[in-house]
């Protein structure tokens, strides 16, 4: 099972990267799962123009995308929506790479103007994505943060829940590809109509 974490922040110092890799800790002890942090700070792509030239800077990104199982993506809430880094990583890829992988999402926000837009912004080009963005979101405002770090236990085990919900879910669909079987359904609950 693999997990991309994917943070939209490229700031020298942010609280949506400080979060993922406090989520990363926690996956540590999670077993026969693999994570892919995926950091556009570190590892940065041009500006989308759709030239051959462009895709091809950005392969190794849309790789890693396509060998997801299920994602988290994290973002700052910035002008009532998400960050324009995180939109421009997404024009690189389509629903070949994200079709029906369970997607969590969490926002990071300041000065107690929330992150819903974010969260609603993210899941509306997810969605244009055919990513299966899971019900349970959260914001993480900055007052939660001290030196750095998330400091409230119970949003920090939020996160924990919605990223095992994610990777429950994508068990479930690896189980369904993998023993068919288990799916089928009797010619009894074939014939049953509603
Ligand atoms: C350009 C800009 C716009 C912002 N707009 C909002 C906003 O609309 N709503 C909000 O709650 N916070 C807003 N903020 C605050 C950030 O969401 C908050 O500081 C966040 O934690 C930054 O995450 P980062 O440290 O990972 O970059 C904005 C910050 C910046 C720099």
């Amino acid at each position: 099972m693999r997990i991309a974490l994917v943070c939209g922040s490229v700031r020298e110092v942010s609280s949506t990267r400080s979060l993922l890799k406090q989520l990363e800790k926690f996956l540590d002890d999670v077993q026969e799962v693999k994570v892919d942090f995926f950091d556009l700070k570190e590892t940065p792509l041009p500006i989308f123009d759709g030239s051959l030239e462009n895709r091809k800077q950005a392969e190794s990104f849309v790789e890693r995308m396509n060998l997801a199982d299920c994602l988290i993506v994290a973002s700052p809430e910035y002008h009532n929506s998400f960050s324009g880094v995180l939109k421009n990583a997404f024009d690189f890829v389509s629903g070949e790479q994200i079709k029906g992988k369970p997607i969590g999402i969490i926002a990071t926000s300041g000065g107690g103007k929330g992150g819903i837009n974010c969260l609603n912004s993210m899941r509306t080009f997810l969605r244009g994505l055919y990513g299966m963005v899971l019900a349970e979101q959260i914001v993480v405002d900055g007052v939660f943060f001290e030196d750095g770090r998330c400091i409230n236990v119970d949003l920090l085990e939020k996160i924990n829940d919605l990223t095992n919900e994610v990777i429950d879910f994508a068990n479930m669909l690896q189980l369904r590809k993998n023993r068919p079987d288990l799916f089928e359904k009797t010619e009894q609950e074939n014939n049953i109509c509603i």
